[in-house]
């Protein structure tokens, strides 16, 4: 498994905004949505490409396209609706499947109640989008499904991750999935709810406001 941690000042400005609690939800989702494009430039490094013959207005030349089969990213609901923008902005040919998921708030287990993805993924570079990669029980459920349908090449998208999280996510997840992590970055710890310290609370909430 690797983790890249985006060390750029735009990331770390934009964090920062996102992390403090006066921050409204508005805000708070035009700068998640700036972020996801920033962290998806390297998410997308070793997307797979394939020479294609062009003429330029010039000449004819050998360019670069992105290949097929298309790339499939998979929004975690709700939370990772919020990140989809983000990344489709810079990959937009690509498939967009489902995953709703929902963690209960006293065990911290995760259940899946939603899924909109295709029966086969084998070959397909899948981006998972899921902000916040706290105890990682989502993101290990998540990878563990997208590898049942066939996939290998699989990169997890978080805007914060925590190192419990990675551990266990190195721990569980199949070593023979080709597992990247990209995360804006990784935080102290996780409380006793289960949040990251110092985080950013719930993303769901900050991202669409609390539903009663
Ligand atoms: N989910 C969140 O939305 N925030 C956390 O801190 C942990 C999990």
């Amino acid at each position: 498994m690797r983790v890249l941690e985006i060390d750029h000042p735009l990331v770390a400005h934009k964090l920062t905004v996102l992390r403090d609690r006066s921050t409204h939800s508005s805000v708070f989702r035009q700068l998640a949505d700036e972020l996801v494009t920033l962290l998806a430039y390297e998410a997308t490094r070793n997307v797979a490409v394939a020479p294609v013959q062009i003429e330029t207005p010039v000449t004819e030349m050998t360019g670069t396209k992105l290949s097929r089969p298309k790339p499939m990213v998979v929004p975690i609901l709700r939370a990772g609706l919020g990140m989809l923008d983000g990344l489709t902005r810079l990959l937009p040919t690509a498939e967009v499947g489902f995953l709703g998921m929902v963690r209960n708030e006293q065990t911290l287990e995760v259940t899946t109640y939603a899924n909109r993805l295709p029966e086969d993924l084998s070959g397909r570079q899948c981006f998972v989008l899921d902000p916040m990669l706290a105890t990682g029980h989502t993101l290990i459920a998540a990878c563990e499904y997208i590898h049942e349908r066939g996939a290998r090449d699989i990169t997890c998208v978080t805007l914060l991750a925590a190192p419990e999280g990675l551990k266990a996510m190195q721990e569980a997840v199949d070593p023979s999935i080709d597992l990247t992590i990209v995360t804006a970055a990784i935080d102290e710890k996780l409380n006793e709810k289960g949040y990251i310290v110092p985080g950013l609370g719930d993303a769901g909430d900050r991202l669409f406001g609390v539903v009663d």
